[in-house]
């Protein structure tokens, strides 16, 4: 039989890194040593005692039955206690936590719950593509709100059409930003809430990069801000912080009825996250301080020497405060895709072209850190042989 499939998938574009890997691939099998600075999934190791925790949890019996949709009550606890010590946020672990199967999971689970057909959700552009594909899955229209470098990267929220705020239920916005790895102040948070407070508009910050920032800053969370709690939530993940991408463990915190809501739906569709798992989360949180620092410096340099990299290039880019990534102008002349394209077949480096991030991406192209240092070295020599 022919298997059809429902519009909601097969009017998709392919998924971004899917089709940078069959061509990477592809040039592997010609034996061409490729360099892939594309995807930010930190390559070194989650710290042991982390890993110790986990075994301690596998090896609990109690751990190996279904857990509890919103989170083990000690996870939440943790949680909790995170953002006072971390933020000075008070929030409440019975009824402002929700644990995640990853941030992905949240992200692309919350619009089921406040979107219905024909409403809209507002997503910044560049941005992570789960936004605008979750909206659609829920039935809703996806909305992009541009991020233009001459406004440092943050949104314009005056520019946002009325209509179109009438019919908004609510905004995906990110900082520390991927992949423009623009920073966001508490004054924009305050916009921010008064902007989702005026319009009724749920305001969904992804906060996921927190904990990877340099030289001594330290980025805010959204619920930071007086009234943020009453407008919105803040999605977290262990992911980035502790080097936990395969654990697959996060949560979502903040405004009461949206955790409720988004915990509805993970009742009907998944059954939480291994209990192991969550225990390790708890004692990373617990002690979150521990070895992270050294852990940012391997991005911080990383980071130099790319950056060094493409001054010697000629290429211009932000020096980026926060993420493990480097946002940068393609050379004039050329697409994101003809320049991501070239450098691939030409000097074999993977660079995710900007306009995958969606259409104001176009003119930038990304790369992670995440790669070991001496690989970073090896494709900025080749960057800087590559004629455009
Ligand atoms: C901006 C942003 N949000 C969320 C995620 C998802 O992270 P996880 O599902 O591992 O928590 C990512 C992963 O790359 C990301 O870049």
């Amino acid at each position: 039989m022919d298997v059809k499939w429902a519009s909601r998938i097969a009017e998709l574009p392919p998924y971004l890194f899917a089709e940078i890997d069959a061509k990477k691939n592809e040039l592997i099998d010609q034996g061409i040593d490729v360099i892939d600075l594309g995807v930010g999934d930190p390559d070194l190791p989650t710290p042991d005692f982390i890993i110790d925790a986990l075994n301690d949890g596998a090896r609990d019996p109690a751990n190996h039955q279904y857990p509890s949709y919103q989170g083990m009550r000690s996870f939440r606890v943790a949680v909790a206690e995170w953002y006072k010590e971390r933020f000075d946020v008070d929030i409440d672990p019975d009824t402002e936590v929700v644990a995640l199967i990853g941030s992905k999971e949240g992200i692309a689970h919350a619009p089921m719950a406040f979107i219905d057909p024909g409403d809209v959700g507002l997503f910044t552009d560049p941005g992570y593509p789960v936004y605008p594909t979750s909206i659609s899955f829920a039935g809703g229209t996806p909305y992009a709100v541009p991020l233009y470098k001459e406004n440092e990267f943050l949104p314009d929220l005056d520019a946002i059409p009325d209509n179109i705020k009438k019919q908004a239920q609510l905004f995906f916005l990110n900082y520390p930003n991927n992949p423009t790895t623009a920073v966001a102040e508490k004054g924009f948070f305050e916009d921010l809430v008064d902007f989702g407070a005026k319009n009724n508009i749920l305001i969904c910050h992804d906060a996921a990069y927190t904990e990877i920032a340099y030289d001594g800053y330290t980025p805010p969370s959204f619920l930071q801000t007086q009234g943020a709690k009453d407008v919105g939530i803040e999605f977290h993940s262990l992911s980035k912080t502790f080097n936990m991408t395969g654990w697959r463990i996060a949560f979502a915190v903040g405004n009461a009825k949206a955790i409720a809501g988004i915990g509805k739906i993970k009742t009907n569709i998944d059954s939480g996250a291994f209990q192991a798992v969550q225990h390790a989360g708890i004692v990373a949180l617990q002690n979150y301080k521990q070895g992270l620092a050294d852990r940012i410096k391997i991005f911080q340099d990383r980071r130099d020497i790319f950056c060094k990299g493409l001054d010697e290039a000629g290429l211009k880019y932000d020096f980026p405060k926060a993420t493990f990534y480097v946002w940068f102008e393609v050379p004039d002349g050329l697409t994101s895709a003809e320049f991501s394209s070239r450098l691939l077949t030409e000097s074999g480096i993977v660079v995710t072209p900007g306009n995958g991030f969606g259409e104001y991406g176009e003119g930038y192209a990304r790369v992670s850190t995440t790669f070991s240092t001496d690989r970073i070295i090896q494709a900025v020599d080749r960057l800087k042989e590559t004629k455009f």
